[in-house]
């Protein structure tokens, strides 16, 4: 059964301690669950509550919002849709190869990380403050299905640890959960 503490993170924990209590608390919570949506519900919040326990010093501390983009059932070739997240009102809709959720969810994927979102050409900015921006492609059978698009208010808000973070989160949610 889970319990809200799983979005408790200590501030005394280093950034790997807290993504590998993340992905802890997720294993977790997939064992008895696989619907997509309670999947990336949850690990939304719980990447929201890791990025906010850093101290301000860290620029990920100024990560302005965390969730996911899947591919639209009514269109699934052609664009994604909005999903679970934290943070304020995004995007509903955005095309295969548009900004850096579709370059990331284009063919067979690839993880997209914005040092500097002004110098991604096609950068789609639904918040002004957005100064960085991961994202990550998530599959299953090889096929993508969806996208973790984590932004940040700072620049370089993310590095290669947060990249391969996230890419050990999107691939427990791609083969723990229905898409
Ligand atoms: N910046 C993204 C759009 C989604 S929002 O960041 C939530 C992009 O360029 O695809």
């Amino acid at each position: 059964m889970p319990h809200a503490d799983a979005s408790n993170f200590s501030p005394t924990l280093s950034k790997s301690e807290a993504y590998e209590q993340l992905i802890s608390s997720l294993t977790a919570l997939l064992i008895d669950q696989r619907n997509w949506v309670a999947n990336t519900a949850n690990t939304a919040s719980l990447l929201w509550h890791l990025y906010h326990s850093f101290p301000s010093t860290s620029p990920s501390s100024a990560v302005n919002w965390a969730g996911f983009y899947v591919l639209d059932p009514t269109d699934p070739a052609g664009q994604l849709i909005l999903g679970p997240f934290m943070g304020k009102v995004a995007c509903q809709t955005i095309r295969i190869g548009r900004g850096v959720c579709g370059a990331a969810a284009q063919g067979t994927g690839r993880t997209v990380l914005v040092k500097d979102v002004e110098a991604f050409p096609g950068h789609i900015a639904c918040d002004g403050d957005s100064r960085s921006e991961i994202v990550v492609p998530i599959r299953t059978g090889g096929k993508v299905v969806g996208v973790i698009d984590i932004d940040c208010a700072e620049l370089e808000g993310f590095d290669e640890e947060d990249q391969k973070s996230l890419e050990a989160i999107a691939d427990l949610l791609g083969k723990s959960s229905d898409w």
